[in-house]
């Protein structure tokens, strides 16, 4: 198997109890890290038409739940290649559509989308530039990208130390009771470490054609923030 299918085969394995260990995990932060990150890009967008937006790396679509608080779209979209993600998300959200497939490859038509999100997962995504182009196109001028992310961050104060010994020694665990795949959380940390930076990212999004309007740290630089424009 190769890497990319490896890694959505992880997501199979775990999508049951993912909802329960991701708020367990994060302390329930994560709500505050997406509410935040939809008004942002709402604001940066401007406009109150708003026709398609869309969730990349959906998984259990709780994105698209934080996006129609914030705005009224015609249509809330989530994409995944999981398939068992997308039963979670299409049993807890049955007033969402879902589609499977991936970020490298969207089966949408250029300049089709107002929003496009990604939280926590573009880390996943083996051939991520190829991801970025194909958000490039499928978003209309002026449409807005919205990337969550825990970037690779140097390891030199004792909070970020704290931090480390959080993910890689106490994450797992509890990871690995809820889920009962201690392997899929080991991964968690292990794939920030082979991440990019938030440097990095920024210049793969202009290099993609984005112009970044907002790059924010959260929560002691843990979840970083990036809001790009087309
Ligand atoms: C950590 S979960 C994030 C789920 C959701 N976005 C959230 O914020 O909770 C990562 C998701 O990325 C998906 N994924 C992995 N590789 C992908 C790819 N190449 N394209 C799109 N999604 C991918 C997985 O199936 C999984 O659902």
């Amino acid at each position: 198997m190769d890497r990319q299918k490896k890694i959505v085969s992880m997501f199979d394995d775990i999508a049951k109890s993912y909802d329960l260990a991701n708020r367990v995990l994060s302390f329930g932060s994560d709500i505050v890290w997406r509410k935040r990150a939809c008004k942002k890009a709402a604001e940066c967008y401007g406009k109150k038409d708003v026709e398609r937006v869309v969730d990349v790396a959906c998984g259990t679509g709780d994105m698209l739940q934080f996006w129609q608080k914030e705005l009224s779209a015609k249509e809330y979209l989530g994409v995944d290649p999981s398939k068992k993600m997308l039963e979670v998300a299409k049993e807890k959200l049955p007033q969402f559509k879902f589609i499977e497939g991936y970020a490298q490859n969207l089966p949408l038509k250029s300049q089709s989308a107002d929003f496009l999100s990604i939280t926590y997962g573009i880390r996943n995504v083996v051939d991520r530039m190829d991801a970025l182009k194909e958000f490039h196109r499928v978003l209309k001028k002026g449409g807005v990208l919205v990337i969550l992310e825990f970037t690779k961050r140097e390891k030199s104060t004792p909070l970020d130390k704290a931090v480390e010994f959080y993910m890689k020694r106490v994450l797992p665990k509890i990871g690995g009771f809820l889920s009962g795949n201690k392997e899929a959380y080991e991964y968690l940390p292990n794939s920030i470490d082979g991440f990019l930076t938030t440097e990095q990212l920024v210049k793969e999004l202009r290099q993609s054609g984005f112009e970044i309007e907002e790059v924010k740290s959260y929560s002691f630089g843990i979840s970083t923030m990036f809001i790009a424009k087309k």
